[in-house]
This record gives C-alpha cells, structure tokens and sequence, in this order.
C-alpha cells in the first residue's frame, strides 16, 4: 500500500464553515473512509492539525472529529515541515494575512472565499504563490451541488438550445436576535468586520456565472441594508452597517442576461433557499439545491392573457423533475478530493487563487456600481 500523507494545517475550523462543512463533513469523513483511494494499494491520508484561539474549543472539536492534534500557535505550526498545505476557513478579514504568511513559509494553500477583501491582495496572494511553485486553491463549492451538477450536464447534452437568462432568488430571512436569535454570525453586517451580502456571495456567482454559463462582462447592482439593527451573540444590539441585500443584473458572453436577487430579508416561498432559471430557445430549467425541474419546448403550454375566468393552466405541473444519474457527495468534500489528488499526484486544478480574485473582483466591482449607480464592466483579470 502506498500512502500519501498530507499535512494539513486548519484554520478557522471552529466557525460554522469550517466544522461543519470543511473539518467534520471532509476531513474528517474521509480520515474515517480510511483515506482517499487514488489507485489501486493508494491512498491519500489527510492529517490535519486544528489551529485556533481558544484551546477549550479545539479540544472538544478534535475529540468531536476524531483528531488528535491542535494549536493556538500558527507561526509555530507553519514553521512545521510536517505540514506542507495551510487551510483557511476563518473570517474574512483574516484571510489574506494569514494566507499569505503560510505561502511565506512555503506551504501549498486551500481556502475559503473571498480569498481578499480587495482584488490587488486577492491577485498578490495568487502572483506570490505562483512564484515560488505552490499549488494552491479556493472553495467553490457550489458547483458540486446535485442541483447545479444536473444543469451542468444539461448544458453539455445542448438541452436549452441558446441560453437566454438566468434569473436567480437567493436568501431567506435571517432572525434579527432581539426576540428569536439570529441563524448566522454577527460580523457578517458588520462593515467594519468585512461582513455584507455582496462580498459574501459575489465571489460565488462569478465562478457559477464563469463556469456554467457564459464569462461576466459587466454588473450593475444595487445593494440595500434592510435591516438597520440586529443583536449579536451575546444579547447586545449593534448596528447593522454591512448591505444586506442586492439586486444585479450580469452581462455574459454570448448576450446572455443574467439577474439575482441575494437577501437576508426575505421569507421563502420557492422550492429552494437557491433557485435558479435558465431559460433557452429550446427548454428551460428550474434548479434548486438539489434538485432540477424541466421543461422543454415540445411541452411547454401557450397562456393566454385572461383574469376574467379561472387560470386554465397549471404552471407547476408541466415540469419533469431530472433524475438523479449520478452519486452526489457533499459539495464541499468532492472539491477537497479533488485538491488533495492535486496536491499528491499533480492532477488538474483550475479552481485556483486567481479564480477566487475573479470573485473578490466581482464583489468590488458591484460595489462601485452600488456607490456610482451605473452600468460597470468587469475587466479581464491577469494572472
Ligand atoms: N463556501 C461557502 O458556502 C461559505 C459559506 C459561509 C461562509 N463562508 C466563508 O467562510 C468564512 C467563515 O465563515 P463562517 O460563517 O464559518 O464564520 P464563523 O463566524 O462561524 O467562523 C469564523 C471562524 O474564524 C475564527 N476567528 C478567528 N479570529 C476571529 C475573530 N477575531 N473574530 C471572529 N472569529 C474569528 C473563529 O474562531 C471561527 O473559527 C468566511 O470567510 C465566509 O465568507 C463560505
């Protein structure tokens, strides 16, 4: 049997992100799997030490996940040469200092999104990487959803014909705190603390948009903050100076419009938390988190216009939902395997440090059309 050990330094892995999702549903489901099967008598086998603040916690998260190492101390950790990859899942604001101590000391990076809070250091981080020969990666995790994994295949069987639109509605309502308590973390509306929707999720739409549907060639959004108080964790009001909502509209290759809509204060009343319609000459698709409903033009109805009698048609029957074809593992997991059989046997990896400064870049650039109220174009981004 050959193994390969890969060191791995986590950051941040007490958040919401980083337990549930990079430590608990990935690392550690596939330390328990007995490693990563690459070849037959191969396996890559994931070591990861815990880094953090606060030692009470990690504690309990190793013991949780079954891991035996931790530390307070991540100078010390990235002087350790049995760690060759650092990982970052901490809050924004944090990243880029950390990341960027970890390539000076030689470590290959995995991390999360947005990589910077400005496109300069986001393609710094990149450029610094790519000079001294680090492999290096971002989370982009959507596009290992089941949902946009059957779109994806739609697409490449020419089921839309010429893709027209995309229109998306994302959000749900996120409890203010002061009589139910708030569902996600405090500093994100907080502009002071790197928190707001458009760099939240900006970064996500560009990889979505860039990968599935044609590349982004120009934005304007308009950002709003709804909810101008909330309460945080410990039970004290602050003010809320972070946006909490947009709305843009996307230009793409090929003409292709794209609109969505990203609110923390809105109340569900769709499929899905993420819905999402492609509309094309030839058929159309609605896709939520997992699943994908479809329609082609052989069976779509002809409305006519008329309030006077009852509605003759049921617009939510005519709707094939897409089968599952394929295994769907956790999103978040099936892109760390593909990171960590990069890192070990040098296979392909595009979703890498520039791509996650595309995201950073969006974000910035829908911020300028918010403060300017216009049209901007995304410029092409250079490596
Ligand atoms: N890929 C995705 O779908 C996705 C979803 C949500 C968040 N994220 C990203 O993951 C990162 C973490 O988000 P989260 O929701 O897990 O946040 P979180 O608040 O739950 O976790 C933050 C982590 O950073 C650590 N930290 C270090 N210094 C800190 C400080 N001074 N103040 C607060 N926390 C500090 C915390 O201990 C914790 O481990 C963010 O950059 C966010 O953009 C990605």
């Amino acid at each position: 049997m050959k193994t390969h050990r890969i060191g791995i330094i986590m950051n941040g892995v007490t958040g919401r992100m980083g337990t549930n999702q990079h430590l608990m549903r990935s690392i550690a489901t596939i330390i328990k799997q007995g490693g990563l099967q690459v070849g037959p008598g191969e396996v890559i086998a994931p070591d990861p030490i815990l880094v953090g603040r606060n030692p009470d916690k990690l504690k309990s998260l190793c013991h949780v996940a079954g891991v035996e190492k931790w530390s307070t101390d991540l100078d010390a950790c990235l002087e350790d040469s049995n760690y060759g990859l650092y990982f970052d899942a901490q809050i924004t604001g944090l990243r880029a200092d950390c990341v960027g101590r970890a390539i000076d000391a030689g470590k290959h990076i995995y991390c999360e999104k947005p990589t910077a809070t400005d496109t300069e250091t986001a393609v710094d981080l990149y450029r610094r990487c790519h000079a001294a020969g680090l492999k290096n990666g971002v989370v982009q995790d959507k596009l290992w959803l089941p949902g946009l994994i059957k779109v994806r295949r739609l697409i490449e069987n020419n089921f839309f014909g010429n893709i027209l639109t995309i229109r998306c509605e994302f959000g749900y309502w996120v409890f203010e705190g002061h009589s139910i308590s708030a569902q996600r973390p405090s500093w994100n509306y907080r502009k002071e603390d790197q928190g707001g929707i458009i760099l939240d999720m900006m970064p996500h739409w560009r990889y979505i948009l860039d990968n599935l549907f044609g590349k982004v060639k120009g934005i304007t959004c308009l950002g709003a903050t709804h909810i101008p108080e909330r309460v945080d964790e410990n039970g004290k009001p602050y003010v809320a100076t972070a946006d909490d909502a947009f709305y843009a509209t996307f230009e793409l290759d090929q003409g292709i419009i794209a609109h969505i809509n990203c609110s923390w204060a809105t109340r569900v009343r769709r499929d899905d938390l993420l819905t999402l319609q492609v509309d094309g000459t030839k058929g159309s698709a609605v896709i939520g988190l997992r699943e994908c409903y479809i329609q082609h033009y052989g069976s779509t109805p002809k409305p006519v216009w008329n309030p006077d009698i009852e509605q003759p048609i049921n617009y939510l029957q005519d709707w094939i939902k897409v089968p599952g074809q394929e295994e769907y593992d956790n999103a978040f997991k099936a892109q760390w395997e593909l990171f960590l059989r990069h890192i070990a046997g040098d296979e392909p990896f595009p979703w890498n440090l520039l791509e996650g400064a595309k995201g950073v870049q969006l974000a910035e650039i829908a911020t300028q059309s918010w403060q300017e109220r216009r049209w901007v174009a995304v410029p092409e981004l250079a490596g």
